[in-house]
């Protein structure tokens, strides 16, 4: 099912927000080669970029919660963690020559929407608190930093 995205998904924070909408689109880009004949070399590419991408958002994502102090993070980097163990658990799976593009798939729908909405729309009042706080042209400088920290690909 091809995931529309749209304000719903959105929480006001303009570096996360991209990063969520990359996600989709490649949720999307899996959702359309999965059923294609012969496709399993397009399907395990698309896969591995979505988890890397995944993965670094992760991460980034947890630097923005700690610069801006927010109290729920070590809860919130578990259910992170929860999520990357299953992924990855599934990869493996992959490399050993299991179809596994449509669990993932549904994996990735539910969790991942599931977990901007809720989870993320925990943390995004006093994420946007902070960054209003400290102006946006001030944040600039450490996004950039963290985005060439966290991600192989920005
Ligand atoms: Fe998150």
């Amino acid at each position: 099912m091809r995931i529309v995205w749209g304000p719903a998904y959105e929480l006001g924070i303009l570096v996360i927000d991209q990063q969520h909408k990359r996600i989709v689109d490649y949720i999307n880009d899996l959702d359309r080669l999965v059923d294609q004949p012969d496709a399993q070399l397009g399907v395990a590419r698309v896969l591995y970029d979505l988890v890397d991408y995944t993965e670094s958002h992760f991460s980034f994502e947890e630097a923005l919660m700690e610069r801006a102090g927010y109290k729920s993070l070590d809860d919130h980097h578990h259910k992170h963690r929860q999520f990357t163990f299953h992924i990855e658990s599934l990869l493996r799976r992959n490399d050993e020559g299991e179809v596994v593009a449509q669990e993932l798939l549904r994996l990735l729908e539910r969790w991942l929407l599931h977990h901007i909405l809720e989870e993320d729309g925990a943390y995004a009042d006093e994420v946007r608190d902070f960054i209003n706080s400290i102006g946006r042209e001030r944040l600039g400088g450490w996004v950039n930093d963290n985005l060439r920290k966290h991600f192989r690909v920005v």
